[in-house]
């Protein structure tokens, strides 16, 4: 499968050390902000990857490196089969990830993307475009990414109705609590770990503010379920006034926090609810520690099923991406 890939920051570097294992996919193009580099014949992963972690600017990366570039031009110079979108997200309007999606979709080609901003605000419209013209378009990076609660979702509940969803999604928060509570580290020390380790935001705030989490049910719930829920109309609150003291006085009692989604399906006007909830033992969510998320399924015919662990990491981001890819490949095989 011949593939492009936009955006080469921390998740779309992975991602070329992880094709440059595998033998059935091939990159054709990579392009960031203000560079690119193509090769028609197929580029060769190991020298990108290494030359990514010098550099960002790929016009200066030798034989079939460029400057600024034009989606609509590079799809018309390079044959690919399928586009990886891996750019920030922008939770405001989606953009300029919107455009190149339905760009790629209406040149047909699949789409694969890791970023949340355009699925979160246009999934029903992108599926659509996709579905009309037999394509794939792949979310799983944006909704938990290693966890695979799209992948999950979309084969292992067919047949039966979503009416709830429980959520750890973010590896960032669930980091800093444990951090907390098992390091006995202040919150501002843990944050700046989970920084260092490269797992949060590249703006925080998204991930101990809550925003991530609520941004990744609402993915969850559109995507599996069919609503067209806002993030506006979320209620959402994060773990920043959790204090040392808070952490210690759960511990005491045998409970711990969680940064935990809710949504119930069935309310009249479901909404996404994100907020830290202490949690005992018997919470399915209690041992989920670390950089690892959760998410809990509660279905009409088969009953209440969790996923733990999928820990956030630029790795496991990048892997959910092979994974969408080569699901499309599957399926395109079928069919012929
Ligand atoms: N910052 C996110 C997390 C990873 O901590 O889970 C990307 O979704």
């Amino acid at each position: 499968m011949r593939i492009g890939l936009v955006g080469t920051g921390g998740v779309g570097r992975a991602l070329v050390d992880l094709i440059g294992k595998r033998d059935d996919i091939e990159l054709v193009f990579a392009l960031n902000s203000r560079s690119g580099v193509g090769d028609q014949a197929g580029l060769d992963p190991e020298k990108l990857y290494d030359y990514l972690g010098r550099t960002r600017d790929l016009e200066g990366y030798g034989e079939g490196g460029f400057g600024a570039w034009r989606i609509s031009d590079i799809l018309n110079e390079y044959r690919v089969d399928l586009l990886v979108e891996a750019t920030p997200t922008n939770k405001s309007t989606g953009e300029p990830a919107r455009s190149t999606i339905r760009l790629a979709l209406e040149n047909g080609l699949h789409v694969v993307t890791a970023n949340k901003g355009p699925v979160m605000l246009h999934y029903r419209d992108l599926k659509d475009l996709a579905e009309k013209r037999g394509l794939g378009f792949g979310i799983g990076a944006t909704a938990g990414a290693a966890l695979p609660t799209i992948s999950a979702g979309e084969n292992d509940l067919l047949g039966s109705r979503l009416l709830g969803i429980r959520g750890v999604l973010n590896g960032t928060t669930n980091y800093i609590l444990h951090l907390m509570e098992n390091g006995g580290m202040t919150y501002q020390a843990a944050l700046q770990k989970a920084q260092e380790e490269g797992i949060a935001e590249a703006d925080p705030t998204q991930d101990v503010e809550g925003w991530d989490s609520a941004i990744k049910m609402t993915i969850i719930a559109n995507a599996l379920a069919g609503k067209a829920l806002k993030l506006e109309d979320a209620e959402v609150l994060g773990i920043t006034h959790l204090t040392s003291e808070d952490i210690r006085s759960a511990k005491d009692r045998n409970k711990r926090y969680k940064l935990l989604g809710e949504l119930d399906l069935e309310a009249e006007n479901p909404r996404v609810v994100v907020k830290p909830v202490m949690v005992s033992h018997e919470d399915i969510f209690y041992g989920v520690q670390g950089k690892n998320k959760g998410i809990q399924y509660v279905t009409d015919n088969l009953g209440e099923f969790a996923i733990l662990g999928g820990a956030s990491d630029v790795r496991g981001a990048a892997a959910a991406i092979i994974r969408d890819i080569l699901q499309i490949k599957k399926r395109i095989f079928r069919k012929v």
